[in-house]
């Protein structure tokens, strides 16, 4: 039997695509990347912004001339959209015969393999927290990949006003540290060297739910890193997404402390107005924000930042954005992941009168786009004559002689290796050009 998966959307979602297959391996099945051989074919959708519902349901939707030639193939959604849209999906799509939410991932097996009889339209939405026992499974593959990915908690409890994740992924649910520990350290033996922790709101990992305000206790997250760490033969550990309201002072020693933590922050900003963050429910400021970038800056010199920006958000005025264009400036980001607000339903931000046409929030995000070109540009500008610790990915696609990976700030260095290099390896590049994108060395 073959099964076929397709993922939309964030890294979490590729992550349980990833135990999905692991999964249903483990129960017999194949994968298989072409749906017409597919005896299983599951969607796996997002549901952050419109569009990306609106592509899965494309998608889905002419899957119904498959399942007409071959009505025995078993078409199932699980992740963000699933959860959200729920058994209206059956009515659709017709054709689906599952719909599996974010906590019943664990289920996919007892839903794939059931008797025909008992297949007929399966909706598992519940809330469980077994879904943690299934997290850990992985396809390595040390000749392809140096990185993997491992979820350490599920979940978002902080209901920014325009984010659907809190009703879609559930309550915030955080895996043990030694049940992550143990995971990474499978990776490594199986020959993986990069680690990237992945959670909604990893900053505020091991509390599920607590507030920053509501708690003198600290999260765990920093003890995470400090045990990661120790782990030998592990070369890299990364890390998305924090809140900065979690962003405390023990995590940037961490930072700071622990070698193989990469000097490199993806620290999600939203907007640099203060006005806005209130409204965004964010319980910070822009000050806040600076700060924390201030601190890392000041304890080391080649720490880079990436962030997450919304353009657009309602009631967003010309100087709320200007506020924004104000921390870009400020910061300098490498790289940032530019939104134009899309209003989602269950959201209090969707309800709220002032929304902004797509006018504006192009023309914001054509701005900002434009800024981070010329901050990428100059950072990496200011790399050249530096000479960096670079682990290797692999040959470039485009052309073989080039290969190609990244510095621990995380820039993408292309270099022509000198000797045998090979995937995983760390090797020392001279940069020489750059570009907004990429940094262009030799090997030392
Ligand atoms: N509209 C636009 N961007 C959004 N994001 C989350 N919800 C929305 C929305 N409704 C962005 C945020 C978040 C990232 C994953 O997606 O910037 O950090
Ligand atoms: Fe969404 Fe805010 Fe949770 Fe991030 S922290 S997933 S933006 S609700």
């Amino acid at each position: 039997m073959k099964y076929y998966i397709k993922t939309y959307g964030c890294q979490m979602n590729q992550r349980d695509s990833e135990s999905a297959g692991v999964m249903l391996e483990a129960h017999g099945y194949i994968e298989t990347k072409i749906e017409e051989e597919a005896d299983v074919l599951i969607f796996n959708t997002c549901s952050v912004r419109e569009q990306a519902e609106r592509k899965a349901i494309g998608k889905i939707g002419i899957l119904k001339r498959l399942k007409k030639k071959r009505p025995d193939i078993f078409i199932g959604v699980m992740g963000c959209m699933a959860q959200n849209k729920g058994a209206e999906l059956l009515k659709t799509l017709p054709h689906l015969d599952f719909v599996i939410g974010t906590d019943k991932l664990h289920e996919l097996p007892e839903i794939i393999n059931a008797e025909k009889k008992e297949r007929y339209k399966d909706v598992r939405l519940e809330t469980d927290y077994d879904v943690l026992t299934s997290m850990s499974g992985h396809h390595v593959n040390a000749k392809q990949s140096v990185s993997a990915y491992i979820a350490i908690m599920r979940g978002c409890n902080r209901f920014c006003s325009y984010c659907i994740v809190p009703f879609v992924r559930g309550r915030e649910k955080s895996r043990k540290i030694s049940d992550i520990v143990d995971e990474a350290k499978k990776l490594v033996e199986d020959g993986i060297k990069e680690v990237y922790l992945l959670g909604q709101n990893v900053a505020g990992f091991g509390l599920d739910g607590a507030s920053p305000s509501m708690t003198r206790k600290e999260s765990p997250f920093a003890e995470l890193l400090y045990e990661l760490n120790k782990i030998e033969g592990l070369y890299r550990i990364r890390w998305i997404s924090p809140h900065p309201a979690y962003f405390n002072d023990a995590l940037i020693d961490a930072i700071i402390d622990c070698d193989k933590v990469c000097k490199s922050v993806h620290l999600p900003l939203q907007s640099g107005s203060n006005e806005i963050l209130k409204r965004m429910n964010r319980p910070y400021t822009a000050e806040d924000y600076l700060s924390i970038v201030k601190k890392l800056k000041s304890k080391c010199k080649e720490i880079t930042f990436s962030t997450d920006i919304i353009v657009g958000f309602p009631g967003e005025t010309d100087d709320d954005f200007l506020a924004t264009c104000a921390i870009m400036d400020e910061v300098k980001f490498d790289n940032a992941y530019l939104f134009k607000y899309s209003p989602r339903e269950k959201t209090k931000a969707a309800e709220y009168a002032d929304q902004l046409s797509q006018e504006i929030k192009e023309e914001r995000h054509s701005i900002l786009l434009k800024k981070l070109g010329k901050s990428a540009t100059s950072n990496n500008l200011s790399c050249v004559g530096n000479t960096y610790d670079v682990l290797v990915e692999g040959a470039s696609k485009r052309n073989s002689k080039r290969w190609t990976g990244r510095a621990d700030g995380n820039q993408v260095v292309v270099f022509e290796p000198k000797d045998k290099v090979e995937v995983g390896d760390i090797v020392q590049i001279k940069i020489k050009e750059s570009s907004s994108m990429t940094l262009f060395g030799a090997m030392q």
